[in-house]
């Protein structure tokens, strides 16, 4: 598939103002600074759609990006160490849950982690609570250039089994670096296939 445009529509805090004309939607979450918003900009080759920084907690509201005119691609504020006040992480908190509650036009949810990590307990913590909630996502393992290869994959499957403790079965995964371009093709082959539109 090729990305043809991608723009900017809408920013909010309130789910029940995002937009309403059921277009599917992919949504992008995981920890602050994890690369969720360099991948949207990475996918449609755009360097400043999603707005990134070193500082984590940049993103902190709903952002809606229409693509081709007919789906669009959805960057969420992070959870876990976001530089923001107690009071802002809850806010996020909620409307992140509500997001992902509410929005049935949402086809998978892609939740990031950085491949140079070890599982945290944050993260499959979320992916669990997707899972309960019958919300399907891929993971996807970011930053992946700060890697050698074999490092890679022995990260990999370790966190496959740790996964594997409280899964049946693996979720879909992705590899990617937003500054090499790693794994572009993938995730739009993925997008392209699960896009009924
Ligand atoms: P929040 O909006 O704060 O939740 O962060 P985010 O997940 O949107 O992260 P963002 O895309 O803003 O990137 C955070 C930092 O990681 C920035 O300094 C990026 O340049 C860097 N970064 C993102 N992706 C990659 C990558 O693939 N490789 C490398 N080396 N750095 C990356
Ligand atoms: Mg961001």
């Amino acid at each position: 598939m090729q990305i043809k445009s991608a723009e900017f529509v809408v920013s909010n805090s309130d789910v029940s103002k995002c937009p309403k004309d059921y277009l599917p939607e992919y949504a992008f979450i995981g920890r602050s600074n994890v690369g969720k918003s360099s991948l949207i900009n990475m996918l449609t080759n755009r360097r400043n759609l999603a707005k990134t920084s070193g500082k984590p907690g940049k993103t902190q509201l709903i952002n809606h990006f229409i693509i081709n005119k007919n789906w669009y691609l959805v960057d969420l504020p992070g959870y876990g160490y976001a530089k923001v006040s107690k009071s802002a992480k809850k806010t996020f908190q909620k409307f992140i849950t509500a997001y992902f509650s509410e929005r049935k036009q949402l086809v998978s949810a892609f939740v990031l982690v950085d491949i140079r990590h070890e599982p945290q307990n944050i993260d499959l913590e979320f992916m669990q609570w997707l899972g309960e909630n019958m919300i399907p996502f891929s993971i996807i393992f970011t930053k992946a250039d700060k890697l050698k290869p074999k490092a890679i994959e022995s990260h990999i499957i370790a966190y496959k089994n740790v996964l594997l403790e409280t899964w049946e079965e693996l979720p879909n995964y992705f590899i990617t670096s937003s500054s090499k371009g790693v794994g572009k093709d993938d995730l739009l082959r993925f997008i392209d296939e699960t896009n009924k539109n």
